[in-house]
């Protein structure tokens, strides 16, 4: 599987974004991760659909976008305006998460469930056939810089065996706390897209930390 690299703006610089926007264009890295708090399924609110709006003027590699909100079925068709290529809701934040998956499929964007730490991968078992992505979150969402959770990698196993048993070939991407210590072996364990904030933007030399964790 091909290694992917996503770089985690909330660890940008907001006043110098342009300038590390341009720097994930420059570099190895895939996609762009794009976290959306609303402060009320996480503790911490980010950044909305202005700041999207302008990030999406000069990102020439695809958007990934990780609602951390609550009822996100209420802007499915925003984010897809916006520009977004990856959309991913949280299974905790969907009481219908079935319909939500197909409603971002419908409106041209790839699907993705982000799972937190305590979710067990079975309750993404009954929609398999909906999904192009599952986000193993390696911490609790809302913060950057946090440490990883080493569960994260039987859970990995875990998901790529329900995957596989499925025939179903949607990535694996893992949110929070990596590094390059840990990413051959999250790769190893079966996943196929890093997201990487602090370890990226937090570098000394940025390009360098992307290849590292590309692997
Ligand atoms: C956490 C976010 C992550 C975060 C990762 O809630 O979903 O994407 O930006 O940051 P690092 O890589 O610093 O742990
Ligand atoms: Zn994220």
């Amino acid at each position: 599987m091909k290694h992917l690299l996503a770089p985690s703006l909330l660890a940008a610089d907001f006043a110098n974004l342009q300038r590390d926007i341009e720097l994930v264009n420059a570099s190895d890295a895939d996609w762009f991760h794009l976290d959306v708090m609303d402060g009320v399924f996480v503790p911490n609110i980010s950044f909305g659909m202005p700041v999207i709006e302008a990030i999406a003027r000069h990102a020439k590699k695809p958007l990934d976008v990780h609602l951390m909100i609550v009822d996100p079925d209420r802007y499915i068709q925003v984010f897809a305006d916006l520009g977004s290529n990856v959309l991913t809701v949280h299974a905790e934040a969907c009481t219908h998460l079935h319909r939500t998956l197909q409603a971002i499929r419908a409106a041209g964007m790839k699907a993705g469930v982000a799972l937190n730490p305590h979710t067990p991968v079975s309750v993404l078992s009954e929609v398999l056939p909906e999904l192009d992505l599952v986000c193993l979150m390696s911490v609790n969402p809302g913060f950057g810089g946090q440490k990883f959770i080493e569960r994260t990698y039987e859970k990995t196993r875990q998901m790529r065996a329900l995957l596989n048993e499925a025939g179903c070939t949607a990535h694996i991407e893992i949110d929070g706390g990596v590094n390059a210590e840990n990413a051959a072996a999250l790769y190893a364990a079966g996943a196929d897209v890093l997201v990487a904030g602090s370890s990226t933007f937090r570098a000394a030399d940025p390009h360098a930390a992307i290849r590292a964790m590309k692997g």
